[in-house]
This record gives structure tokens, sequence and C-alpha cells, in this order.
């Protein structure tokens, strides 16, 4: 298979004849975003570093654009940027179908499934039919090529709903531990095992936080604090009841002794990893090498509510980009911080468009004056002296009467994105809306990043503290910001725009 299919299907759709509806479902068609070749795509699946690849694996359905015979696509990446289709890697068989789960290097091949000295990597996913979901495992000897089903299950609690296994090794007590979630318990049980096969009940978490929905697709890692420190950090994905309705992604700071999670005491209501109605399912790599030593996790760009009728042809569903994550203490506790891995840079040219400093009507007019921007962009904001100031928008033009906007409320606290005059809406009741989230303003500084692809905004604000990811399906053409203000107005400190032109070359 080539790589750079990503790029090579958008531009097929210009040298290609096709239909106009074709070619209009195909203008949404992610550049730096991973999407698959065709067909439906949920979460992201076996997510492990090895031998120099990034894998990414995904709940795929290759038959058809909407959720069906669950199976594992899969991807791999050198760079977290470009990525190459590989052939399906686990297939729906004897009608029981691959729902999500994990992946690991079995360094020590405890699982003896290893061969000629090299270890296995080794797939632990559950297996869904009517009325059962049950942990099953397989494994790989050529770099997650090929893979071998091991059959029957290797943990089953004869439940309808028990899935989405994280496995990792902990090497405090030197053995697997697997966190796997019970949806309708709002649960997280753990398991250990010494070779991956054999699983012993150890501890659960939950229910705490959000539990407006089934619990899904746990994770649990260690994260770095900003300025010392590590952190022991669980995600729940959860469905309904995300922050905005229907899907989102919750976490929890604590300690883990490889058996028991105890949250950190004092921590009341919910933390939200997203406030977007667009991130669901995150979960984070395996094996980074310890000279990388990134945590970094991506999430499904979609959910559930519409996920299966957005306008795209003829895939459906991106990721978001890959993005690495940190804890920052904050005066309201520990804070989950992300940021865009920074491989993403490579695809911004050497020279941005950049404003240096000036009043809200100078940047106003400087952003007027290059309104001919390209549906790819990469772009950072600093607004200073905010406090005290009338609320403030950024505004994305896409079209006559069309735009994302993005408003600021300093009185308050807040930053809101809508969409309900983003482009075609009307595909679902649930997509139009404005999604509201914390912002935490010290010093009276606001700085924003935001990506945008051709049918998605990835906000990042506060250095990664809120994030908002939302997609979006605007008309084709270029692209404007305006600022508007309804009164005082802050210092704008630096605009910084870089256009995503690099994708179109090969990477090196
Ligand atoms: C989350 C999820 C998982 C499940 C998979 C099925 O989006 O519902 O819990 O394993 O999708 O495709």
């Amino acid at each position: 298979m080539k790589p750079f299919v990503l790029f090579l299907a958008f531009f097929g759709s210009f040298s290609a004849p096709q239909s106009g509806v074709q070619a209009q479902a195909e203008q949404f068609r992610p550049q730096f975003h991973f999407t698959p070749e065709r067909n439906w795509m949920n979460d992201p699946n076996g997510l492990v570093f090895y031998e120099g690849e990034w894998h990414l694996f995904y709940q795929h359905n290759p038959y058809g654009d909407k959720w069906g015979h669950m199976s594992w696509g899969h991807a791999v990446s050198r760079d977290l940027v470009h990525w190459e289709h590989l052939p399906l890697a686990l297939a729906e068989d004897d009608g029981i179908m691959i729902f999500s789960g994990s992946a690991v290097v079995d360094w020590k091949n405890t699982s003896g499934f290893g061969r000629n000295g090299k270890p296995p990597l080794v797939a632990i996913y559950t297996g869904h039919r009517e009325g059962r979901q049950d942990q099953r495992i397989a494994f790989s000897n050529d770099r997650g090529r090929t893979w071998t089903k091991v059959p029957g299950p290797v943990l089953d609690l004869h439940m309808a709903d028990f899935r989405d296994p994280r496995v990792f090794w902990h090497d405090a007590t030197s053995r697997w531990v697997m966190a796997v979630a019970l949806p309708n318990e709002k649960k997280v049980n753990f398991y250990t095992s010494p070779d991956l096969k054999q699983w012993k009940y150890a501890g659960e978490f939950g229910p705490a936080g959000a539990t407006g929905g089934q619990w899904e697709c746990p994770d649990l890692f260690t994260l770095p604090v900003e300025g010392g420190g590590r952190k022991w950090v669980l995600i729940v994905n959860i469905n309904p009841g995300g922050p905005v309705g229907g899907s989102g992604t919750q976490y929890f700071t604590g300690k883990f002794d490889g058996k028991r999670f105890v949250a950190d005491a004092g921590v009341k209501g919910i933390r939200w990893a997203d406030y977007g109605p667009d991130f669901y399912a995150a979960v984070s790599w395996n094996d980074v090498p310890k000279s990388d030593g990134r945590r970094v996790w991506i999430g499904w760009m979609s959910n559930w509510l519409y996920g299966q009728d957005v306008p795209t042809s003829p895939w459906r569903s991106a990721m978001t980009v890959p993005r690495e994550l940190m804890l920052r203490r904050t005066p309201d506790g520990l804070r989950l911080v992300q940021k865009p891995v920074t491989e993403l840079k490579k695809l911004r040219p050497p020279s941005p468009l950049r404003f240096g400093g000036g009043t809200f009507a100078d940047a106003a007019r400087w952003l007027a004056a290059h309104n001919d921007l390209p549906p790819q962009m990469d772009v950072e904001m600093s607004f200073s002296d905010v406090t005290g100031k009338a609320p403030f928008s950024v505004n994305l033009q896409t079209a006559p009467g069309e735009s994302t906007s993005l408003a600021f409320d300093p009185a308050r606290n807040r930053l809101v994105l809508d969409r309900t005059q983003s482009g075609q809406t009307g595909f679902h009741r649930d997509f139009s809306g404005r999604y509201d989230a914390p912002l935490r303003i010290s010093n009276g500084d606001v700085r924003i990043r935001f990506l945008l692809d051709a049918s998605s905004i990835e906000v990042l604000a506060q250095g990664g503290e809120t994030s908002l990811t939302a997609l979006i399906f605007p008309a084709a053409g270029s692209r404007g910001l305006t600022l508007a203000s309804d009164g005082a107005t802050p210092y704008v400190s630096a605009i910084t725009i870089h256009a995503l032109t690099a994708l179109t070359q090969p990477s090196n």
C-alpha cells in the first residue's frame, strides 16, 4: 500500500470524473486529520508504538459508511502526521464483532507468542455478539501486519455490556493491568495478569463524576505535572451524558497501586477533557519509548448523536490530531493540558502571516487585509488586558453569511463556540449548537490556538488548559477571520497564521 493516501485520495477527487454530489462530499475530506480511505470509523483502538511506527487501529465497518460489522482498521505513521493505510487487521468472524481495545508490545514474551527472540504485539479487544461481551486476545509477529486470534475469551463475566479493555505493563508490580468498563454500572474494573491470558480481579472504580450515560473506553496512565512530579490519571469516556449532550471524555486524577484507583480527595464535580461536541473515545499510545517520554492520545472527532449522518462520502469520521498530555496545577486543582504534537509544526510553511501587536481595531484591519486564507490553518492569537472588557469574538468567515464564531467573555470566564451558522447543519437536528467552556484567565491574558481543517476546528485555549473540538461543514473556498466587540476592547498582543499547505509534500 502506498503512503500519503490521505492526500492522494483528496486530489483524486479533482482528477477523477465524478458526480457533483461526490465532489461536494470530498470537499470535507480533512487534510491533516486521519480518515479511513472509505467507509465508517469510530474509536481509535490498539494504539501502540513499535519499531519506529505509531500504530493506529480503529473501529471500522469495511462494508458501509454507517456503524456495523465492527472490525479493526489499521494505519501506521512514523511522525504522527503522515499515515499509511494498511489492510484490515482484525475482522468480524463467526458472528463475533471486534469491539474496542488496546495493544501492547509483550517485551518479556510473557504470553509465549513471541518468535525468533522478538516480542509479539498482543491486541486485547472485546468480542461482541448479541447479549454477550467478553475480552479476547490476538497476536502478531510481523509488526502488526497480520494477526492470529486466540480462540475463546480470556475474561468473561457473562455480561451483555462489559467492554473496551485497556492493558498496560505495570512496572511497580511487574505484571499486566487491564482497565475495562462496565458501562451500565458506571464502573471501571481492574484485572491483573502475569501472561495476558489469565486475568484476576483486582479492584474497581466508580460510579463517580459524570454518570449520565454508559461508561466506555477507559484509559489509565501517569502524566507529568508542570513544574515537577507525576500523577495517575484515569480516563472514562461516557455516552450519552457528555458535556454538551451525547458523547464526552472525563478524567480523574488520583493514585493507583496496581489494583485500585483512588481519586484525589476533594475532587468534586466533573472534569471534562474537551468541552466541544466532537471529542470521544480518546485513548493513548502504549510503549512510547522512554527517550520520547510523551503521553500522546487521539480521539474520535465525532459524536454518537449524529456521527452516522455527517455529510461526507465515501468515508465517515476523522480522528482529532494527536495531542500530548500534561497536568497543570491551578487554584481549582490539577487540570489536564493538551498540546497538538510538535510534529504537526512541520506542516507550517517557513513564513507565517504575523501581526506583531496593536489595538483591537488595528488587528481587525490587519485581518481584513488578509481575508484570502486557505481552508487548512494553524492560528495563534493572544489578547492582553481583557479584564473588565466587553465580550469579544473571533469569527471564521467561510462564505457570505456563513461563519463559526469563538466568543470570549472575560466577566464570566467563558469561551463559547457557535456553529449554528457554520455551513451545513441541517443533516441532523442535534448538530447545530453553541458550546460553552470554562476559560481560566490570569493576568488578563487570553491565548488561543486553533487548528482548522476542511471539516473541523480544534480550539486550545490558555496553553491547552481548555479544549473545544467541533466538526463544521462550511462552503468550499477561501476563509477570512474577523474580530468583533460591542464595547471596551482588549489589546491584541499577537496573531500568527500558519497556512498548512505542506501536507501536499511527501514527508522526509
Ligand atoms: C464507543 C464504543 C465502544 C465499543 C465500540 C463499538 O464509541 O461504543 O464502547 O467498543 O464503540 O464500535
